[in-house]
């Protein structure tokens, strides 16, 4: 409305700059319009009497003339009239004013119009002459000239209103059409920015016009300028992560392969089918992303009910409660999961990779096994796909060979593979007898992410002491086999809001509930602990830390407990039934030591679901998580996201990535228990003001770096190498064509290598202007070094 009426002032200014340049025309138009029209009634008048004074003048028709000059004188305007003979007025109106003399009157072959003023009188004199010019006989007619100048005052003052008028009309005009303009405008604005929303920015149907055309291109170039800083700065949620798929893979196809499945089918000792949400840090980050994707989900299928919830080609829609991407399940025998997951992945990998000092062993048997099963993995993915050209998301240390078996069989798949856990350095994975395989298998991958850019340099490390490869440090970029493949470092997370909020009670109401479970006191401070029961996790020492608290605190006994909840998990394997056991001796024993009215530490073996974990962590003061060494360990992520009260103390083990990211966390060496000890203490005794300022940096670093962005950055990042690859598949083809033309090749645009060309920029965004892409490569590696 401002702007319209921006314009009807501008447009009343213009017109009033107008007119007042035109007036002094006007005006002298408007006088000599009023002049000229006294002298042709003056004209008039005489042309009609002429013939009858001719006629009358011979002297005695002296009456006659007179009665009828009094006649003629009773005309509008007409002052008075007269016959002038030789100089002097022989005859005249009773009307002449005094002073009158016929020799004033200027004398001409034709008629003369003179201004003459009589004692006050205003007149116009016309003299008409009816002789020849010696004889000098002429009529005079005089006219009143104060009609004529009022005439021409009411002309100019209408000419006035008028100009006036033509202004404010020319100014609401120009504001009603620029209110319509504006109107259009926002109309096809508002249009084309619901089409880009809802993805259609390739197709606006809406605004088909040449207007629309310019903001199409003007919001794919924000739209690209806003995805370029996303990774930095954008809300990620579930509706971004969809709008980015949508713009940058348009018509893609997502398969996520993982060992572990997303839901699993079991039945109840009474038959009855009960879905269960694993208790797997993968799972949580990956299943709120398939669900915003789409697509396929390949898993083994583990549960006692999976064969029976599944259809005839082994799918099932997933979630149960809101069926949203497909989950093809795998089936392996005892067989092929002693030697795949439990043996070769989870006696050899997962210790070799975490420094636990648990030896790792690898076992012929087991490789091939191992091998076997990521062939299974990646023959099904070939089956799933419906392109030849996927985007394959290969999930962890179970599915090391699976990227170059699927890239053997589906050259043109962007495979992005995560790493879940840190990969150790190069001496440390030396260790490993089948360590050059591994290493190809990885490399079969587009992207290859870590949680650290730490673990990427290891990997790098690692290719370059173990295989002849192309390594580019400056894109990290290793090619093997004439593939490149890029290491970038992905720092995962959870989803936020986090499903488990939903319908969580007040945290005092929690508070009572889970003090009322275990039968505590209300007043009792919590410490929680909840994970797999896995020996990485170092459930053992914060107990020796709750060991140190009590010892140091004795006054704390009966007023402190420590529940640890804990998952079973690869119990088969003597190093986890083992550190079960150990840990229930060791909680008892503590318990015992410390006396008290209640057990100091409580340790609850068994699966605990989301929502029960979330109204744990929401219960307790503080929440410990003491990894011995962790890829990232979403547990402190959930941990702060559970804390909307901004209230709750975390201790976080400097080996778990995440203390990268959560540095408002109380930092521990899990090693040295009686530090620990003192964490606990410190965390004990913390005012509310210190909690709510930690939590609240901790909770917005959460928020921003979801696990929607997690997905985000790699999906753009395979979005930018495929186009870059498309163009260097058209360099490739154009070269092609001119080499079958026998063209020179200095004819085509000359790169020193395409591949290094095309990684570098893509890397260091280096790209020359023919490359949108060039950027991109440049934000991840700032934002996760
Ligand atoms: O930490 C790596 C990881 O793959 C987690 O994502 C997951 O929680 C766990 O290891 C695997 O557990 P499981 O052997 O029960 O699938």
């Amino acid at each position: 409305m401002r702007v319209t009426i921006r314009y009807g002032v501008i447009a009343l200014a213009i017109t009033l700059v107008v007119v007042l340049a035109i007036w002094p025309f006007a005006t002298a138009f408007v006088s000599q319009w009023a002049q000229r029209d006294v002298e042709m009634r003056s004209q008039m008048l005489f042309n009609a009497a002429r013939d009858q004074v001719l006629s009358l003048r011979a002297p005695e028709d002296g009456e006659r003339l007179a009665a009828l000059m009094e006649r003629l004188a009773g005309d509008e305007d007409v002052l008075a009239v007269g016959l002038c003979e030789g100089g002097d007025l022989r005859l005249a109106s009773s009307g002449m004013p005094e002073g009158f003399s016929c020799e004033q009157i200027a004398v001409g072959a034709g008629e003369v119009f003179t201004r003459a003023d009589y004692a006050g009188i205003r007149a116009m004199v016309a003299a008409y002459p009816l002789s020849a010019p010696a004889e000098d006989v002429r009529f005079v007619i005089l006219h009143d000239y104060a009609d004529v100048e009022e005439r021409r005052s009411q002309a100019r003052i209408f000419l006035l209103l008028a100009a006036i008028g033509v202004a404010f009309g020319g100014a609401a005009l120009a504001s009603l059409v620029a209110f319509w303009i504006m109107r259009s405008w926002t109309i096809s604005v508002r249009r084309a920015i619901e089409d880009a929303r809802e993805g259609r920015a390739e197709d606006i149907k809406h605004t088909p016009t040449e207007i629309g055309t310019e903001i199409r291109a003007a919001l794919s170039e924000l739209d690209f300028a806003r995805r370029s800083i996303d990774t930095v700065h954008t809300e990620w949620n579930p509706e971004t992560l969809r709008i980015a798929l949508a713009n940058e893979l348009p018509g893609s196809e997502v398969i996520v392969v993982s060992n572990r499945e997303p839901y699993i089918h079991n039945l109840d000792e009474n038959g009855e089918m009960k879905v269960q949400r694993p208790a797997s840090g993968l799972v949580s980050a990956l299943e709120p992303v398939t669900r915003a994707c789409g697509g396929t989900w390949i898993a083994h299928g583990s549960g006692t009910g999976d064969r029976e919830a599944v259809d005839s080609h082994d799918r099932v829609m997933v979630p149960p409660s809101n069926p949203s991407y497909t989950l093809r399940r795998i089936w392996l025998t005892d067989e092929e999961q002693e030697g795949y997951y439990y043996g070769f992945a989870n006696e050899g990998l997962w210790p070799l990779c975490h420094i636990a000092f648990v030896r790792p062993v690898f076992r012929e048997a087991d490789w091939r096994m191992y091998r076997e099963v990521n062939e299974r993995f990646a023959e099904a993915v070939v089956a799933e796909a419906k392109r030849p050209d996927p985007i394959v998301l290969i999930q962890d240390y179970h599915l090391a060979l699976a990227p170059r078996m699927i890239r053997d069989r589906l050259p043109d798949a962007t495979i992005i593979t995560f790493w879940h856990i840190p990969w150790p350095n190069s001496e440390t994975f030396g260790i490993c007898p089948y360590k050059e395989e591994i290493i190809d298998g990885l490399l079969g991958s587009s992207i290859l992410g870590f949680h650290t850019q730490f673990h990427c340099n290891n990997f790098i490390e690692t290719v370059d002491r173990v295989i002849e490869s192309r390594i580019d440090r400056e894109s990290d970029s290793i090619t093997l086999k004439g593939y490149e493949a890029f290491v970038r470092p992905y720092p995962i997370s959870i989803e936020w809001p986090p499903a488990a909020m939903e319908g969580q009670k007040p945290v005092p109401e929690a508070r009572k509930a889970v003090r009322k479970r275990l039968g505590l006191p209300e007043d009792v401070q919590l410490a929680v602990g909840i994970e797999r029961f896995d020996y990485t996790k170092g459930i053992l020492d914060r107990m020796h830390g709750v060991d140190a608290l009590l010892t140091a605190h004795p006054e704390l006994i009966g007023r402190f407990c420590f529940m640890q909840a804990a998952a079973p998990t690869r119990s088969k394997l003597a190093n986890y039934k083992s550190l079960q056991e150990e840990a229930e001796a060791l909680a008892r024993e503590i318990s015992e030591r410390h006396g008290g009215p209640f057990d100091a530490i409580q340790l609850v073996a068994r699966h605990h679901d989301p929502e029960e974990v979330f109204e744990l962590f929401r219960a307790a003061e503080l929440c410990i998580v003491s990894s011995l060494h962790d890829g990232m360990n979403l547990v402190a992520k959930e941990f702060v996201a559970a804390r909307d009260d901004e209230q709750g103390v975390l201790i976080l083990s400097a080996f778990a990535g995440a203390s990268r990211e959560l540095g408002e966390a109380l930092i521990v060496n899990p090693y040295d228990a009686h530090a620990m000890g003192e964490a606990f203490y410190w965390a004990l005794t913390m005012e509310a003001s210190e909690q709510r300022e930690r939590m609240r940096v901790m909770r917005e670093q959460v928020e921003a770096r979801n696990v929607y962005r997690w997905a985000g950055q790699m999906l753009l990042d395979a979005a930018r190498l495929r186009k870059k690859q498309r163009i260097m598949r058209l360099i490739e083809k154009e070269r092609g064509r001119a080499q079958d033309a026998h063209q020179p090749q200095a004819s085509l645009p000359q790169f020193r290598s395409e591949r290094i060309e095309a990684g570098a920029g893509w890397a260091d965004g280096r790209v020359g202007d023919d490359c949108a892409t060039g950027d991109m490569g440049n934000i991840m590696d700032r934002q996760h070094g």
